[in-house]
């Protein structure tokens, strides 16, 4: 969910709607804000997008105020509807209460709050809070921050709340546990964020807060205590981006313009990393090279999109640096029990750094002493902070729910931390490592010739927009690529889609296979000949079977050409290094398809970019 507060001089309404309209990505199954003028609490809210709320707004305008908070929802508890959506106020209508997370003992919690006679009018778990803010304030002086903090004494699970009271003029309190908050400073005014993105048009001047603080903003200042009410610090940081990044620039999609900003991507996060005579520079991995060395297993835990950067960082650190990679779905890790010790390195690779299956599992590695490496693109989110040591992806902020660019980049990253151990430990094939170094460096142009070709490849994504399945194959490296192949155009176009390894299709997936099914091939460069030559019987196996093959191969691969229906061309690269090209067009396919059907391509249903819930 999307969280903003603001307290100054201007409209706050204004300032939360527009917070909300650049953190819509967080979720949007509804949305609703309130201010405080003249003493009185009044809000608004409706399920659905934005849109919805602000048609509300027009109809039945708020009074001006100086003092509001708003909310984006992604429905856990109760359904997205006008009464769940937030903010939720308490029985008096003195306390609005936004909040993102779960709270976990909220049944006991309502349970309690029944017994009392309180009537409680959504099925949230917000709610409750709203109610024991709303009880608790009497007896605590005015103070805000006290009744918060009393309240989150008594909340298991892992929430961001942020509040306003009609009687506490000038005063925004949130809290956090688990789940992100950042403060922004103004001149004369602070806002309470669910991140930077939420008020990067006023400020670029931030704090983050740790975990189990509250968090008084007013004009003049900001005041941090524990939830005990122990004084408290947060970490100041300054955002090193601006509002045009967070802004679609003539894009009719957040999404084609953050494909668009590959390769500028891939270039910014390979930047200063590799120095002269290929030596690479990552210090900031804080890790000594004898404790580099003594790394006797690798595992990469993530989610999503993310997951499937860290399949193919297995692939790449196994063969550069024979040290032997698990890759594990985070919300499966430690629930399974893993084998781990003070000489295995977890690498948890996040976008957003804040999803909670992925911070879960870094905790659970961190408990068995293993260290944790972050990959990440957001400075300053909870999973960087935790991990013992993290390489930043400078992709810049990715606001499309369907990945892109992070994708790319994290593949650089993981790339560059398989060639820094590789050098660390002594490569077993110190010329390939260097080939592999001088073809990274070529990776930004590569991506950029790839986009240039990406005509035809909308033109296909238009035919097919009635497709109702469809299939993506691969194998070594090019199967996570079909997975995320698959996995884009499921997010974005609904479709039924599935990736296999190719060599896999004989033992089952093929009896899906007929005249109506598309089949989309990732071919491994001609480096690798014996994969080369099974995925082409692969797809001569398709073609006997009616299906329509859309292939995508490195230029001059001519042996894929008769069995090719479409053929998609991309530049040349090492097997490994195929990824950061051959995933483009799968990217530029799901999104013309989404669009060709009319659907929202940067928002799809049922989904939100950062999911802070386990
Ligand atoms: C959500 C998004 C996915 C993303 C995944 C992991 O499910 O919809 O696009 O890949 O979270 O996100 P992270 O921020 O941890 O990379």
């Amino acid at each position: 969910c999307g969280i903003v507060g603001y307290v100054g001089d201007k409209s706050a309404l204004d300032v939360v709607l527009e917070g909300l309209r650049r953190l819509e990505y967080r979720g949007y199954d509804s949305a609703g804000v309130a201010v405080v003028a003249e003493g009185a609490l009044t809000g608004r809210k409706k399920a659905g997008k934005l849109a919805n709320l602000e048609k509300e707004l027009a109809e039945n305008p708020l009074p001006e105020s100086g003092l509001g908070l708003g909310h984006t929802r992604w429905a856990t508890h109760g359904g997205p509807t006008d009464a769940n959506a937030h903010p939720h106020f308490d029985a008096d209508g003195k306390v609005a209460v936004v909040h993102n997370g779960i709270i976990e003992n909220f049944a006991a919690l309502r349970h309690e709050l029944r017994e009392a006679g309180v009537e409680l009018l959504s099925e949230t778990d917000t709610e409750v809070v709203a109610h024991l803010i709303g009880r608790e304030f009497p007896d605590c002086a005015g103070d805000l921050a006290e009744a918060m903090r009393r309240v989150c004494r008594r909340l298991d699970g892992a929430f961001t709340l942020v509040a306003v009271h009609a009687d506490v003029p000038g005063v925004v309190v949130g809290a956090r546990l688990n789940s992100p908050l950042v403060v922004g400073v103004g001149a004369g005014e602070a806002f309470l964020c669910s991140d930077v993105a939420g008020f990067i048009g006023h400020t670029r001047d931030a704090i983050e807060l740790g975990q189990g603080q509250v968090v008084e903003v007013r004009r003049t200042g900001v005041s941090i205590t524990s939830f005990d009410g122990a004084p408290a610090e947060g970490k100041p940081f300054h955002v090193d981006w601006d509002v045009a990044a967070a802004e679609k620039g003539g894009y009719d999609y957040f999404m084609l313009k953050e494909i668009e900003e590959q390769p500028r991507a891939v270039a910014d996060t390979l930047l200063g990393r590799i120095g002269d005579g290929g030596r690479l520079q990552l210090d900031e991995m804080r890790m000594s090279e004898s404790e580099l060395r003594s790394v006797d297993k690798v595992i990469v835990i993530a989610a999503g999109t993310a997951y499937h950067a860290g399949m193919i960082a297995k692939y790449a650190i196994e063969h550069w640096t024979r040290i032997p990679v698990e890759v594990e779905l985070a919300s499966e890790f430690r629930y399974r029990d893993p084998i781990l010790t003070r000489d295995t390195l977890v690498i948890a690779i996040s976008q957003s750094g804040e999803t909670a299956d992925t911070l879960m599992a870094l905790r659970h590695a961190k408990e068995q002493h293993a260290r944790v490496l972050a990959i990440c693109n957001t400075n300053g989110a909870t999973i960087p902070r935790e991990a013992d040591a993290v390489v930043y992806t400078h992709g810049g902020p990715e606001i499309a729910v369907a990945s892109t660019k992070a994708f790319l980049t994290q593949l650089i990253a993981c790339y560059l931390v398989g060639l820094y151990l590789a050098q660390v430990r002594g490569a077993k094939f110190p010329d390939e490592i260097q080939d592999i170094l001088i073809q990274l460096a070529q990776a930004p142009e590569k991506v950029r010739e790839t986009l240039d070709r990406m005509e035809p490849v909308k033109e296909l994504g238009r035919l097919l927009k009635d497709a109702e399945r469809v299939l993506f194959l691969g194998r070594h490296v090019g199967y996570p690529v079909a997975l995320e192949g698959a996995l884009k155009l499921k997010e974005l176009a609904y479709v039924h889609a599935e990736g296999f390894a190719a060599g896999e299709l004989k033992h089952g997936p093929i009896a899906l296979v007929d005249q109506d099914l598309p089949v989309v091939v990732v071919v491994p460069p001609a480096d690798r000949p014996l994969l080369h030559d099974k995925i082409v019987s692969n797809i001569q196996e398709i073609r006997a079977r009616g299906a329509r093959t859309i292939v995508i191969a490195e230029d001059g691969d001519e042996a894929v050409v008769p069995f090719a229906d479409t053929l998609i061309r991309v530049p040349e690269l090492p097997t490994l290094l195929q990824p950061l090209v051959a995933t483009v067009p799968l990217q530029v396919f799901a999104c013309a398809l989404a669009d060709a059907k009319g659907l929202d391509v940067d928002q799809p249903r049922n989904l939100a970019k950062s999911v802070t819930v386990e």
